[in-house]
């Protein structure tokens, strides 16, 4: 499939712009297993990938596929306004990698300027005393594109961002200050780490695994290295928080499975939806 063109982007906007009425002050996109964030949004407006112009609609029935704009109210009377990502596009699914970071192009144009991406994520760890578990949250400092793909692949659009641009401030550290503050005052610590990118869809071997620990890694994933590349070339801050759902192969031995990625995802969910909610009330 050809890659977009600016005026998809724009009217993949409009519509959006038209159903909700105002620049959310965040957008969020919501990982695997996570997607219960979207209910605390209150007054929310529900719109599903396949009424908007341009957007890349799943044809796997399983997957959500909305996003749900609407309100976080806080006790001191603040409120927020969130669009949120309930469901979202990987390369192993048949998207192009240009698909997969769309909403980013679409987020820009809405006058959105931060956003906070999860994922769940293997742990790999760290061989010392910060050794991630199943159930950590980590905010994730870096990334390791481990695919020679790049959703800037293709003609540039100008009006985005340049062709050959930065990519040492996206994971923006006030907002990671912020997020392990949030974490602090609820009395955890918020690890940090590098999330290395696997396209899969199948699970990492152990060779893989002790291969990207050579080279820095501390979580391993299948998602949100294109959604923070775009965000780098719009200069849309990015805070990505990744849910620890697994130990990755070859460290406990025991065989992998979505299920006890999708557990592990809902046992931390309540920790997982506080951060985000005590994120947004601080920005
Ligand atoms: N590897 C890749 N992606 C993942 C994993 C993993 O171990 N856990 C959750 N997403």
């Amino acid at each position: 499939m050809t890659k977009a063109v600016y005026n998809d982007y724009r009217e993949s906007a409009a519509y959006i712009s038209e159903r909700i009425g105002v620049t959310p002050d965040i957008a969020v996109i919501l990982g695997s297993g996570l997607g219960e964030f979207a209910e605390r949004l209150a007054d929310s407006i529900v719109i599903p990938y396949r009424e908007i112009p341009h957007f890349p609609t799943s044809t796997v029935s399983y997957q959500k596929g909305e996003l749900v704009f609407g309100q976080l109210k806080y006790d001191d009377g603040q409120e927020k306004t969130v669009l949120a990502m309930n469901g979202r596009f990987h390369y192993y699914e048949g998207w192009e990698m240009w698909q997969t970071a769309y909403p980013i192009g679409v987020f820009k144009l809405l006058g959105i300027d931060k956003m906070i991406i999860t994922n769940a994520a293997g742990g790999i760890g760290y061989n010392d005393e910060r050794e991630i578990v199943p159930g950590d949250l980590v905010c994730v400092t870096d990334q390791i594109k481990l695919s020679p793909m790049s959703p800037m692949r293709g003609a540039n659009i100008p009006e985005f961002g340049e062709r050959f641009f930065d990519m040492q401030s996206v994971f923006d550290k006030e907002l990671r200050e912020l997020a392990k503050d949030c974490a602090k005052n609820r009395g955890y610590t918020l690890k940090e780490g590098v999330y290395a990118y696997m396209t899969g869809p199948q699970y990492e071997t152990p060779a893989e695994i002790r291969a990207l620990k050579l080279m820095g890694a501390n979580l391993v994933g299948m998602s949100t290295v294109a959604e923070v590349i775009f965000a780098a070339q719009v200069g849309i801050k990015v805070l990505c928080i990744s849910c620890v759902s697994n130990m990755a192969a070859g460290i406990t031995g025991n065989p992998l499975t979505e299920q006890e990625v999708l557990d592990t995802a809902a046992m931390i969910s309540e920790r997982f939806k506080m951060l985000l909610s005590d994120v947004i009330h601080n920005i």
